[in-house]
């Protein structure tokens, strides 16, 4: 059925309904993600969910589905696409896949110094003409939300590159990912968020990198014996909607939907540094994992067997952009 047809229906349904005070169907957006309810995600997710109930009553329903209830990694992005679920944030590290290479930009060891950096990127044009590359896929881009910068970790005290040879290591999606663990002697893994924790405790991979906020949320620091205080790269999500859904919802509603997004986008932004802090504390305060402080040596070296991987990737993510990253967040490859 063409589109305004669709639409001029809807419209005159709602009409007639509201006209006769019947109690309209709400509408449901089903918001699957794969992290704990009490990580940055998890948490930004919910205070949507109650934003768009401030907002809008009884007319939409948030259903939140945290730490893969309802979708696991793989299986998300295809449901979204189908219009199973109405919405993700998953990492930018996971539409590799999709065929959208260049989302894996933000993978690159040591392209961002500190959030600010990022949200040069992701508050600006760079950053929207990502987002706009997904209306292909039949997916809306509304939003970044960030969580961290992600450390090393493994059963093995990690400091300098050797020691991390041979190790298996989990990594999500990202071909830039792959090659960064490659680039350390190590066996990168694709593994589903989900399984993470039992494929450490079993010891069908060795080790991972995670932000602090998800390597505690998931208990990881009861598996893993040594964490690197590498902060070797960003972790951070695009909130995502299917677009036909997105596309037929009345003016209206999309409009205060899309003001409840940017609530929610600016409480992700302002939680996230400080809910990986506290993830960090309790790691230690657990004792189950030994922080590692790396010596600036140790970190300079670490970043020299890394920031190679910018070049490698270049040709798939693509040069121009990494430029027109360094260029907007003044980037040096030099800097110690
Ligand atoms: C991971 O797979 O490690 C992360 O993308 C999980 C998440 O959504 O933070």
């Amino acid at each position: 059925m063409f589109k305004p047809l669709r639409v001029a229906i809807a419209a005159a349904c709602l009409m007639v309904s509201a006209t006769l005070g019947i109690a309209q169907e709400p509408i449901v957006i089903k918001f699957s993600h794969v992290v704990a309810p009490e990580s940055p995600k998890g948490r930004a997710a919910e205070f949507f969910r109650g934003r768009v109930a401030a907002r809008l009553g009884s007319r939409v329903r948030v259903e939140v589905y945290p730490n893969s209830t309802l979708y696991k990694d793989r299986d998300e992005m295809e449901a979204l696409q189908l219009g199973a679920v109405q919405m993700l944030a998953p990492s930018l590290a996971k539409f590799g896949p999709l065929g959208l290479r260049e989302f894996e930009v933000f993978d690159l060891p040591y392209l961002f110094d500190d959030y600010r950096a990022v949200h040069r990127v992701t508050g600006g044009p760079i950053g929207e003409r990502l987002l706009d590359k997904l209306e292909d896929k039949g997916i809306v881009g509304l939003a970044y939300w960030d969580n961290g910068f992600k450390d090393f970790s493994a059963n093995r005290p990690l400091r300098k590159p050797e020691d991390f040879r041979g190790l298996k290591m989990r990594i999500q999606s990202s071909a830039v990912i792959d090659a960064q663990m490659r680039a350390l002697g190590t066996r990168p893994e694709v593994m589903n968020f989900s399984d993470v924790r039992d494929a450490l405790r079993t010891g069908m991979v060795d080790g991972t990198e995670n932000p602090p906020s998800n390597f505690y949320t998931q208990g990881m620091h009861e598996v893993q014996k040594y964490l690197l205080r590498s902060n070797h790269g960003y972790l951070g999500y695009a909130v995502i909607v299917n677009k036909r859904f997105w596309d037929d919802l009345p003016g209206p509603i999309r409009r205060e939907l899309q003001l409840a997004i940017g609530e929610a986008t600016e409480f992700a932004n302002a939680i996230a540094e400080r809910d990986n802090a506290r993830a960090l504390e309790a790691v230690h305060r657990s004792g189950k994992t030994q922080i590692i402080v790396p010596t600036n040596a140790e970190r300079a070296a670490l970043k020299r067997a890394l920031v190679d991987v910018h070049k490698s990737q270049a040709s798939r993510v693509g040069a121009d952009l990494i430029q027109a990253i360094y260029r907007e967040t003044g980037f040096d490859p030099a800097r110690k």
